[in-house]
C-alpha cells in the first residue's frame, strides 16, 4: 500500500501561509505539515526530517512547498532544499513565494491563447517586481521580444542583465515608465502587455491604450482599485474592448488556482522534481492542453 502523501510547507513567514495550506490540502495532500518564521540556516534539519525517513520507492509520497511572502528569501530557502539532495534520496519541491509563479505563468498561457509568443513584441509593466521578473522570464523562454519597464531605468537594465543570466537568447529590453509619456512611448508597437504593478496603483490609462494601435492583449495583475489598467475589469477573461483582449487580475488568478493544484498534485508523481517558474508554467501548458 501506497504511503500517505505528505507536504511540508516551509514558509518563510511569521504565519505560514492558509492560502498554500488550504491549496495543498484541496490537491489532494493527505497530510500538511506547515512551518513558519523558517530560516535558511533551519532547512537541513527539516529537510532530512522528509528525506531520511522513508525509503527511496516512497520518497514520491513526501513533497516540500516552499512558499512566504517574500520571494528573494523564498530562491534562497529553495536553493538550501536543493542543496540538502544527494544520489536517490531527495523528495519533490515546489517554490511559490507569493503566488509569484503560478501567477506569472497564468498570465503567459493567457496571452498564449491568442498570440504566437515567439512572434511578439511585448512590454512588461513594473517587470522588476518578482511576478512582473518571473513573466518576463517566461516570454523570454517563449522567444517573445521583452520590453522590460521600471519607473527607473537602472533597475530595468539590472532585471535585463539576470533575464539574459537566466534565459538563453533572451531577447530583452530595458525601458523607463516614469511618466505618462514615457510609457504610451513603450506601449507603440507591442501586441502584448502584462501590466504587474503593485497593488492599488494605475500604470496604464485608458487613453494610452487607445493610442496603443498594434495591442491585442492587455492582462493585469493587480486586483485592488485603482486597477492597473484603467478602464478594465478585474473578472476580465479575454473580453474585448477597443480591440484588445483584456484579462483582469480575478480571470488570470482562476487559471493560477488550477496551475497552482496542478503542481502539488505533480509533486507527488517523482521524488526528484523542482518545480520552479518554468515547470510551473510547464504544467500549465500541460493544462491548457489536455
Ligand atoms: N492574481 C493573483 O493571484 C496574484 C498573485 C500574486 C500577486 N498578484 C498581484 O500581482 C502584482 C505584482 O505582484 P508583485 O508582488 O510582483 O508586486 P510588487 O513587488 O508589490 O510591485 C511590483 C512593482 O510595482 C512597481 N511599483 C511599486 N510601487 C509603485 C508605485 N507607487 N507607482 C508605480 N509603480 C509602483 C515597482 O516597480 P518599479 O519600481 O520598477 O517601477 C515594483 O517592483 C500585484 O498587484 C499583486 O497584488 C496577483
Amino acid at each position: 500500500m501506497s504511503k500517505p502523501k505528505i507536504l511540508v510547507q516551509i514558509d518563510s513567514d511569521e504565519h505560514a501561509s492558509l492560502f498554500d495550506a488550504v491549496v495543498g490540502i484541496d490537491s489532494g495532500v493527505d497530510h500538511l505539515i506547515p512551518y513558519a518564521s523558517v530560516q535558511v540556516a533551519q532547512v537541513q534539519n527539516l529537510v532530512h526530517g522528509a528525506m531520511f525517513t522513508r525509503g527511496p520507492a516512497d520518497l514520491r509520497n513526501t513533497a516540500i512547498f516552499v512558499g512566504g511572502s517574500n520571494v528573494a528569501t523564498g530562491e534562497r530557502l529553495l536553493e538550501a532544499v536543493s542543496s540538502c539532495f544527494f544520489g536517490p534520496m531527495r523528495v519533490s519541491v515546489m517554490l511559490d513565494a507569493n503566488g509569484a509563479n503560478t501567477t506569472a505563468a497564468a498570465a503567459v498561457l493567457a496571452a498564449a491563447r491568442h498570440l504566437d509568443l515567439a512572434a511578439t513584441e511585448a512590454l512588461v509593466l513594473a517587470a522588476t517586481g518578482p511576478v512582473g521578473q518571473r513573466a518576463a522570464r517566461l516570454l523570454a523562454g517563449c522567444g517573445a521580444r521583452v520590453r522590460v519597464a521600471s519607473r527607473s531605468l537602472p533597475k530595468a537594465e539590472a532585471v535585463c542583465q539576470r533575464l539574459s543570466e537566466q534565459v538563453d537568447n533572451a531577447q530583452v529590453t530595458p525601458c523607463a515608465s516614469d511618466s505618462p509619456e514615457s510609457t504610451a512611448a513603450a506601449l507603440q508597437d507591442v501586441q502584448l502587455v502584462i501590466a504587474a504593478g503593485a497593488a492599488g496603483i494605475e500604470l496604464l490609462s485608458p487613453d494610452m491604450l487607445r493610442d496603443a494601435s498594434a495591442l491585442r492583449v492587455a492582462i493585469d495583475l493587480n486586483a485592488v482599485p485603482p486597477l492597473g489598467i484603467g478602464g478594465a475589469d478585474v473578472m476580465d477573461t479575454a473580453k474585448e474592448r477597443n480591440g484588445v483582449l483584456h484579462y483582469g487580475a480575478i480571470g488570470v488568478g482562476g487559471t493560477k488556482m488550477k496551475i497552482h493544484k496542478a503542481a502539488v498534485r505533480k509533486l507527488f508523481t517523482a521524488n526528484d522534481l523542482v518545480l520552479d517558474a518554468e515547470e510551473v508554467f510547464q504544467v500549465g501548458r500541460e493544462l491548457e492542453q489536455a
